[in-house]
């Protein structure tokens, strides 16, 4: 029971809309009704540029990083009857749950990309560090962020199932989870990547506010 509780904990940790909240009071404006309507770091670059963009990346992987890590910071709260892994992914879901369906701004969100990758840093730390590196070179060479994301969720699966070889069947599962979750996250950009409307990465061509 407790830790049931900790994870409505880390979905309202998760729920902290950031890009919502900075649009709002430093600009006067919903960042959901600019750019891509996404309420995340990559519309944030795109529409108040490349500062507010890191601040709102950082702080979003933070929430990951944070509620995944709950169960280290409140100890007391344990009782035993989860075990650890089932815990952080329980945790760490909770939070990416929240980040896309936020309590705080009426349920309307981002996809989730930030806050997974701050939950992959608590759980499999190496794992993330692979997945920046796809991150990375999709974004060089199709300078689409979201193919970038959505190949890098794509990677996470790859490496726990294959390369990892994880064993336990929930890790396997929740590595699964993750990459359909970005996928389904992301149904307009690929459409707009299909299309060839998908915007490239913003970072050079938006002037900073
Ligand atoms: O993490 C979100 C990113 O992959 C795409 O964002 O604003 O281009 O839809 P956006």
């Amino acid at each position: 029971m407790n830790e049931l509780l900790l994870i409505i904990l880390a979905y309202l940790i998760g729920s902290i809309p950031t890009s919502v909240w900075i649009s709002r009071h430093f600009f006067g404006i919903d960042i959901r009704d600019y750019g891509s309507g996404n309420a995340g770091a990559t519309n944030t670059y795109r529409v108040l540029g490349s500062k507010w963009g890191t601040v709102v990346m950082i702080v979003d992987m933070l929430k990951g990083v944070l509620a995944t890590s709950l169960y280290i910071l409140l100890p007391h709260y344990l009782t035993d009857e989860w075990d650890r892994t089932n815990l952080m992914i329980g945790l760490g879901l909770g939070a990416v749950l929240g980040h896309i369906f936020p309590v705080w701004a009426g349920f309307k969100g981002g996809k989730g990309v930030a806050t997974l990758f701050g939950m992959a840093v608590a759980i499999q730390p190496l794992v993330a560090v692979c997945c920046v590196g796809v991150f990375l070179l999709v974004l060089y060479l199709t300078r689409f962020v979201s193919l970038s994301s959505i190949l890098a969720s794509v990677a996470f699966a790859v490496l726990i199932l294959f390369i990892f070889n994880e064993k336990e069947t929930l890790y396997r599962v929740f590595a699964v989870a993750v990459a359909l979750m970005v996928i389904l996250t992301h149904q307009k950009n690929i459409n707009r990547i299909l299309k060839g409307t998908e915007s490239k990465v913003p970072i050079l061509k938006y002037r900073d506010r």
